[in-house]
């Protein structure tokens, strides 16, 4: 695991659209996979500011979302189906034919979650794909429990998941309480990963992940098996980490910009 600590949000989101756009351009065609919530945002926006100056060229690139709630439909403002359009598919010109994400309309969704796989598979598998954290430890809505599931699957939100995003919804029963997710196994089939995580809420969890065990009840600290990740923490989300250097893992470095 390659660490590194960002002195702030800004400087996390630019680092990463580097790391992105400097993938898509050793490989056009790169199959990207991506991830929603509030912490790729900036990473978002550097990217789509990127294309604009033309210094990197999504039009090749094929991205498969980590994971969908259901159902929903597309259309719905909450549809992260809807989140990627704006802040990244539309505006970086990604062809709508690249774009996949899991089937939130989907009347079987057993067959809905083999056809993702599926097509993550004839695609080649994801060269990278970029993640955040829960803070329950979840990747994807891959959420803590005995067991995890490898592959792509139907799966019922924690009540702490529900409480986290009824942020973005006017009534936390308005929170859908199932959606679809790449499960640990898609994930770990990625050729490298790239783990963004900020803002200090997030570093309790941060620290349990990367330090202690691989355990199911903090699915991210699979990612302690992978042999391609790079963690990019924002200062305050390493607050327990550092400047605790033995609780650091190797190849940790600090960035500033
Ligand atoms: P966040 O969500 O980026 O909005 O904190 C991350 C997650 O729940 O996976």
């Amino acid at each position: 695991m390659n660490i590194m600590i960002m002195k702030n949000y800004k400087t996390l989101s630019k680092i990463a659209a580097q790391i992105v756009s400097e993938r898509v351009r050793m490989k056009t065609h790169l199959v990207l996979g991506l991830a929603t919530g509030s912490t790729p945002l900036g990473m978002y926006r550097e990217l789509v500011s990127l294309s604009r100056k033309g210094i990197v060229d999504f039009r090749g690139v094929t991205t498969f979302n980590l994971d969908e709630y259901y159902p929903i439909s597309k259309e719905d403002p909450h549809s992260y189906y809807k989140y990627m359009l704006t802040n990244f598919w539309g505006p970086a010109g990604i062809p709508p034919v690249n774009v996949n994400m899991p089937d939130s309309e989907a009347a079987d969704t057993i067959q809905a979650c083999r056809d993702y796989e599926q097509k993550i598979a004839r695609a080649g598998g994801m060269d990278l794909i970029v993640l955040g954290i829960g803070r329950n430890g979840h990747i994807g809505f891959n959420e803590p429990n005995d067991y995890l599931t490898a592959d792509t699957h139907l799966t019922r939100l924690t009540e702490e998941t529900i409480a986290a995003n009824s942020r973005f919804f006017a009534r936390p029963e308005d929170v859908p309480r199932m959606a679809i997710t790449m499960g640990i196994g898609t994930i770990m089939k990625a050729r490298e990963v790239l783990l963004l995580v900020a803002g200090s809420s997030k570093a309790d969890i941060i620290k349990k992940t990367l330090t202690g065990g691989v355990r199911t009840e903090i699915p991210a600290s699979l990612l302690q098996v992978h042999p391609q990740v790079t963690v990019l923490l924002e200062k305050a989300a390493a607050r327990y980490l550092y400047p605790d250097k033995y609780a650091i893992p190797q190849n940790m470095e600090e960035r500033d910009e």
